[in-house]
């Protein structure tokens, strides 16, 4: 069987926002792998360059006169260095000459050729026999920010977080429970609501934060008692996209509120308490590490974590453990580029204690690689919507993996 690289292709597809993204597949002499990046709406500052000047076409000609020749005859399964030659080959330190989603495709879709040369799951190649522990899955149900067109709530996301479920299915089928109520109730609070939806599937409507975290929070109660199932709710406050440099405010427009640093952090806290949240994901901008830490210091039993503050960056993620800035980090591969680059920061999370949460975005293709991540990085939490299409294939190939560990899968602890 070899592994040996033999071709490689990228194409130009779209994405659930109608956007065009890459799409690359590798072939190797017994295997094929096929990946897509994502895109995101509201990107960190100091996320990797996503395409090179001249957008996508320019990606698909450097994979082809610059990545193609150098990475055909390697074998697929040296995905450290493959994954260090696509550093070369760009020689910028945020893949602006190539393009930080050309390399995540090209190096993703290296990955799986690699699995399927050798006749093995994506998990499995990545992590060996012995991976068996599957993540909670962390849903979007009600949404605004960046993801939405009109008036909505000016947090990005509520999320639901079913904990302690027995099964990743136990999960999963909880989530899609609160989705559905968080819907129902709607159509009480909101008398415009017509069953709208954002970027990532979460219903879309005309209401205050407040009056969206009872709804979630209604909703998690109901389905925790009718499933025995602990659902607690979530929040991606996205504040980068709220924050005002000049005016060192928080704006909430929908809210008609405008906090300074203090404030936000008073009504962050006041929400982590009234509101019983699991997980709180970007209150401050992304350059306020201190107030990461302060937050972080206050809560109890809540997740503070790091998506636009870290970028899935390690020397970011480092400098904010330094601190206690947050005690959980978003891993998304395209925020940095590679495979590689991903692993040493789940790695860096994990010895500084953080959480590492793997991480769909807003503008997805069907592309299921991150489910196989989530096991193989051993990510307690995988953020990656409930519905609709390119959020539920996520989920249902993690039912698939459940099914394939048969009585050895578990679920995680954190
Ligand atoms: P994105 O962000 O729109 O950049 O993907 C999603 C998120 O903030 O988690
Ligand atoms: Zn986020």
């Amino acid at each position: 069987m070899s592994s040996v690289i033999e071709d490689i292709t990228a194409r130009k597809i779209f994405n659930s926002r109608g956007e065009e993204t890459l799409e690359v597949d590798v072939a190797t002499g017994a295997g094929f792998g096929r990946a897509s990046a994502p895109a995101g709406a509201s990107r960190g500052k100091a996320e990797v360059v996503p395409y090179p000047e001249g957008g996508i076409d320019q990606a698909i000609k450097k994979v082809e006169e610059l990545i193609t020749p150098e990475l055909i005859g390697m074998n697929a399964d040296n995905q450290e260095e493959i994954d260090l030659l696509l550093h070369e080959i760009d020689g910028t330190k945020d893949f602006r000459k190539v393009g930080g989603n050309t390399a995540f495709a090209v190096s993703l879709a290296t990955a799986e050729a690699a699995a399927t040369s050798y006749g093995l799951p994506l998990f499995h190649y990545l992590a060996g026999y012995l991976v068996n522990e599957l993540p909670y899955p962390l849903g979007n149900v009600l949404g605004g920010g960046k993801h939405v067109h009109g008036k909505a709530p000016d947090i990005q996301e509520f999320l639901v977080l079913p904990l302690k479920a027995n099964t990743f299915s136990d999960a999963a089928k909880a989530n899609v429970l609160v989705h559905q109520k968080v819907g129902s109730f709607l159509k009480k609070v909101d008398k415009t609501f017509t069953g709208g939806r954002g970027d990532e599937g979460a219903w879309a409507s005309n209401i205050k934060s407040e009056e969206a975290l009872e709804v979630v929070v209604k909703a998690c109660e109901e389905v925790s008692s009718e499933l025995g199932v602990e659902c607690r709710a979530g929040l991606d406050i996205a504040a980068s996209t709220l924050w005002r440099q000049k005016e060192k405010r928080y704006v909430y427009v929908q809210d008609g509120a405008k906090r300074d640093s203090g404030e936000q952090l008073d009504f962050v806290l006041r929400l982590t308490e009234d509101y019983n949240l699991a997980y709180v994901e970007d209150p401050f901008h992304e350059e306020d590490y201190e107030s990461f830490a302060e937050v972080t210091k206050k809560v109890k039993k809540c997740l503070i974590c790091g998506d636009d503050l870290f970028v899935t960056n390690r020397e970011r993620l480092a400098r904010g453990a330094k601190i206690c800035a947050g005690n959980a980090v978003i891993i998304k591969a395209n925020q940095v580029g590679t495979l590689t680059d991903a692993w040493e920061t789940t790695e860096v999370a994990k010895k500084t204690r953080y959480v590492p949460v793997m991480s769909h975005r807003s503008g997805e293709t069907n592309d299921v690689h991150i489910a196989h991540l989530a096991v193989a990085f051993r990510c307690p939490v995988i953020k990656t919507g409930v519905l609709p299409g390119e959020r539920v294939v996520k989920i249902n190939e993690l039912l698939r993996i459940e099914e394939a560990l048969g009585d050895r899968a578990k679920m995680s602890i954190f």
